[in-house]
């Protein structure tokens, strides 16, 4: 077992999805996993192994925001072996040309988190996806019609900005969409040199001020899930 994560070794998949949510996770194994075992109820963090079409595929929740994230991403990697990890989550449009349920693959992570900035002494390190889970996924969504739209992502540190309008200048450099993990994702997959791809559905837009309800967001999650499933 690891700090935060009472499993056995052997009982995580080399290949891991990773919802915030932990009833996400749930949802997951229960939905697209054949004989899913729950390995892990620490702090409610539900973790589970199973298989999909055959291969051994855990699925597990990371809660919200990066030191929480980063935390079951170490765990993971370090203590556990996992060598594929690939985020399932929501995200906040803002771009006007990116509306609710699109799905999003992150090229990159911009982020406003010290993280790196310590790490690197103030110079910025640029968290970026693989690119061989990225290229898998494109091939698997032009196959199953699914539209894809892919860029820059935002991973913020705050969900409630004093400023409304604080978004803007990084729409304006074209950065595709918010969200809470991504960029520790990346940053902890370069170090141990194991791949990582995030995969957004916009549950939300600071553009139009519009979002999806609980029923909306399960069926375009399924999506995501799917890609994820069907690239490691
Ligand atoms: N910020 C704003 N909206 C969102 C986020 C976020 O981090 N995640 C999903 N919708």
């Amino acid at each position: 077992m690891s700090t935060h994560i009472d499993a056995p070794k052997g009982a995580i998949a080399e290949t891991v999805l990773l919802p915030g949510d932990p009833l996400r996770a749930q949802w997951i194994a229960e939905t697209f996993l054949d004989n899913a075992q729950c390995y892990n109820k620490v702090r409610g963090m539900l973790g589970f192994t199973g298989t999909y079409k055959g291969r051994r595929i855990s699925v597990q929740g990371s809660g919200m925001g990066v030191p929480s994230a980063l935390i079951y991403y170490h765990e993971l990697i370090a203590d556990y072996g996992a060598k594929t990890l690939i985020r399932v989550g929501t995200a906040g449009s803002y771009q006007r040309d990116i509306g609710l349920r699109d799905v999003v693959l992150a090229m990159s992570a911009s982020t406003n988190s010290a993280l790196n900035d310590r790490k690197f002494n103030r110079a910025h390190f640029a968290p970026t996806a693989n690119f061989d889970l990225f290229k898998k996924a494109m091939a698997y969504a032009d196959k199953k019609s699914i539209p894809i739209k892919a860029g820059n992502v935002l991973t913020n540190d705050v969900f409630y900005e004093d400023d409304p309008k604080d978004f803007e200048k990084w729409a304006d450099y074209g950065v595709l969409c918010v969200e809470m993990e991504t960029a520790a994702l990346y940053t902890i997959a370069a170090k141990h040199r194991v791949r990582a791809l995030s995969i957004l559905t916009i549950s939300d837009s600071l553009v139009t001020k519009e979002f999806t309800t609980s029923k909306e967001r399960e069926s375009s999650f399924k999506q995501m899930v799917d890609i994820a499933l069907n690239i490691s």
